[in-house]
């Protein structure tokens, strides 16, 4: 079956970024110019994914205006003819089929994936954390897609981290049968550096089956307290393959800061509006003056 549909856990309260996500969602902030969410729905789109479901909590509607027409701007870019925004605007709301669910308390992960199943309806789905930013010539979507057509299972983007780092995500441990390419013996969220059983961590990208809403159901508490999908895939492992791919692309965790900054250089650099300018910027840093 088709990957047709993709979720968008979107219910968090962005606490890493406080003052600014206290009346913004995170998943609202600008990369260049473009909120961030959106270059995870152009990703799937570009994968051909067109149903988006995006799971979101109170104080979130900015995202789905976001998403809907605009008529009052509409009219008023028209009646001044500014007619490159217009068709800018029109753009987002025509980009694809959007759909709405609420995650109403923070009860995790994989709590967020389970609010949408009534959405889902037995097919394989996939799942899209916004904060992971990943720059690649290949949308990484399409590289997991790629390789789901071939082994219709589950499918987890992996990437390598640093050692001390691998307790900030959901870890693998497998067995490559092709370079790059995994089959997933046991999962671990968040484990210490001492406990993990390898370097390879989960990022932002899944290919789900169905199958998964089995355990999530029926899942309990884990790390933070929270219901962590990781720990539905180590059950589904007991019933079905699970596979792991290390994607080509360069990833930014655009919830943490410092990363969040080297994605609006890398992005504006690509920019050829703003690469001039801030090359001269960059080339002309005053850091002595900067930092006195
Ligand atoms: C979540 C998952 C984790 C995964 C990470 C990728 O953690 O629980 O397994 O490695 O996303 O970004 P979070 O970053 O939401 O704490």
């Amino acid at each position: 079956m088709k990957v047709n549909k993709a979720v968008f856990p979107a219910a968090g309260l962005g606490t890493r970024f406080l003052p600014i996500t206290k009346a913004i969602p995170k998943e609202m902030l600008p990369l260049v110019d473009k909120p961030l969410i959106q270059y995870g729905v152009e990703e799937c789109i570009e994968s051909g994914i067109h149903d988006i479901i995006i799971v979101t909590g109170r104080g979130k509607t900015a995202i789905e205006d976001h998403f809907d027409r605009s008529i009052e701007l509409e009219t008023v870019l028209e009646e001044k003819g500014k007619y490159d925004l217009l068709r800018a605007i029109k753009k987002i709301s025509n980009l694809t089929n959007f759909s709405y669910t609420r995650q109403k308390e923070s009860l995790g992960l994989g709590h967020a994936i389970l609010c949408a199943r009534n959405l889902i309806s037995g097919e394989p789905f996939a799942v899209v954390l916004g904060d992971d930013i990943i720059d690649s010539k290949v949308p990484v979507m399409k590289q997991m897609i790629n390789v789901y057509k071939t082994y219709r299972y589950t499918v987890l983007a992996v990437q390598r981290v640093k050692r001390e780092e691998v307790s900030r995500y959901g870890i693998i441990q497998g067995k490559e049968i092709d370079k790059g390419f995994y089959k997933v013996e046991d999962l671990i969220e968040k484990p210490e550096p001492d406990e993990a059983p390898s370097n390879l961590a989960i990022i932002g990208r899944y290919i789900l089956t169905p199958r998964i809403f089995d355990f999530l159901n029926v899942a309990k508490p884990g790390k933070g307290g929270e219901i962590q999908i990781t720990d539905a895939i180590k059950a589904l492992l007991s019933k079905q393959p699970v596979y792991a791919l290390e994607f080509e692309g360069n990833r930014y965790d655009c919830g943490n800061k410092l990363e969040f900054l080297k994605a609006q250089i890398t992005f504006s650099l690509k920019n050829e509006d703003l690469r001039e300018g801030l090359l001269k910027f960059i080339k002309e840093l005053d850091l002595v003056r900067i930092y006195n």
